[in-house]
């Protein structure tokens, strides 16, 4: 066990942070954003926006007490998997048989019915069915987000862009000449893809002492009570089109609220997307606001933003914001590092740290 503070001292390589398909990871960011941490006093972090838990992870990894948080549902189980949970792993056995139907058990087929030539083949979603029925039955909170974790992971390998945002399960299956995309990986089963994953995601699993959790609120909600709180937003564009994460990722969403999933469904669409609920961060009119609330709200702490250099609103807009709450306001422009699907080959990766 490695105690807060202190790096692990194994002489073997540390645990890789499991590959991810998901917009705006900051995965191949993650040591680099915590190297610039490096002469900062703190040891409780709050990772306000974690999607996948890259840069959370990184932070447990150097021994801060750590607490992830996100409003979606189906990212919360990412940092009950790999952030909170300091030692639990899924079996051999609950691997292999996640897409068996049990005797006695009975399983829905709504994603059968409700998604049936969108996103995956009847077969997928059948296994898709029993395997979500079998995940919400495994009684460990820990074990279960591994699951769901795996899962989530393979759903977006087999997926077109990785997203969930066109009915376009026909671009995997017609038969044309491509010259994108990946159909290996679309092709190969969800069995392959999620012993795959959760064999990652097993070797994932480090300890941090009991001093880091997850949570799933909205990221005002938050008690400001952390010596450093971290923040991702969704990037918004200079054109002031913003990423809607709850959009892209509904069906993953949908499947760790199987049970309300049917009333949550927007039927008008054909690509059966939940209803949009509001998203101040990814709206160009409203994330000015939303950034001096969150400043406002965590003005204590050492506030630290990861940014992009093309981003909405301007790096030097959000320089004054956050002057308004630290003294001290830092920049960083980080190495060159392109986004997947970012077309734009300009944008440069950029840390404000906020002090006092
Ligand atoms: C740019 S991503 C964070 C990426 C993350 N740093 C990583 O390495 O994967 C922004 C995240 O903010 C989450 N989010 C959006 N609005 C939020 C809100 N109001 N409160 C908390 N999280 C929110 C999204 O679900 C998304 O996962």
């Amino acid at each position: 066990m490695s105690s807060p503070g202190t790096m692990p001292s194994a002489a073997v390589s540390p645990p890789e942070f499991p590959r991810t398909r998901y917009q705006g990871s900051k995965r191949k960011l993650a040591a680099t954003i915590v190297e610039q941490l490096g002469d900062l006093n703190f040891t409780t972090v709050l990772d306000a926006f974690g999607g996948t838990g890259a840069v959370a992870y990184a932070l447990k990894q150097l021994g801060k007490h750590v607490t992830y948080n996100d409003n979606l549902a189906f990212n919360h189980q990412i940092g009950v998997a790999l952030i909170e949970n300091d030692s639990v792993r899924l079996s051999d056995e609950e691997i292999e048989t996640i897409g068996m139907r049990r005797d006695g058990i009975s399983y829905g087929n709504f994603i059968e019915r409700t998604f049936d030539g969108i996103y995956f083949t009847d077969d997928e979603n059948c296994w898709l069915d029993t395997a979500v029925g079998n995940i919400r039955r495994i009684e460990s909170r820990c074990r279960q987000a591994l699951a769901w974790f795996a899962l989530f992971q393979s759903a977006m390998a087999k997926r077109p862009y990785n997203l969930f945002h066109r009915s376009n399960l026909y671009m995997r299956t017609a038969d044309v000449t491509r010259s994108f995309g990946n159909k290996t990986t679309w092709d190969r089963s969800f069995e392959e893809h999620f012993r795959r994953f959760a064999q990652e995601a097993n070797a994932a699993v480090i300890d941090g002492g009991g001093g880091c959790r997850a949570i799933c609120r909205d990221a005002l909600d938050v008690e400001p009570a952390f010596d450093l709180v971290y923040i991702d937003t969704p990037y918004i564009n200079r054109g002031g089109v913003g990423v809607d994460y709850h959009q892209f990722y509904h069906f993953l969403e949908g499947m760790v609220r199987y049970e309300e999933w049917p009333a949550l469904i927007d039927a008008r669409f054909k690509h059966r997307p939940l209803t949009r609920v509001s998203q101040p961060w990814s709206d160009p009119k409203k994330c000015g606001e939303m950034f001096r609330k969150l400043f406002a709200r965590y003005r204590d702490s050492i506030l630290v933003v990861s940014y992009r250099s093309d981003g909405f609103p301007s790096v030097d807009e959000l320089v004054e914001m956050l002057g308004g709450a630290k003294p001290r306001v830092e920049v960083v422009v980080g190495p060159f590092y392109k986004y997947a699907l970012s077309r734009n080959s300009q944008s440069r990766e950029v840390l404000l740290i906020g002090r006092d």
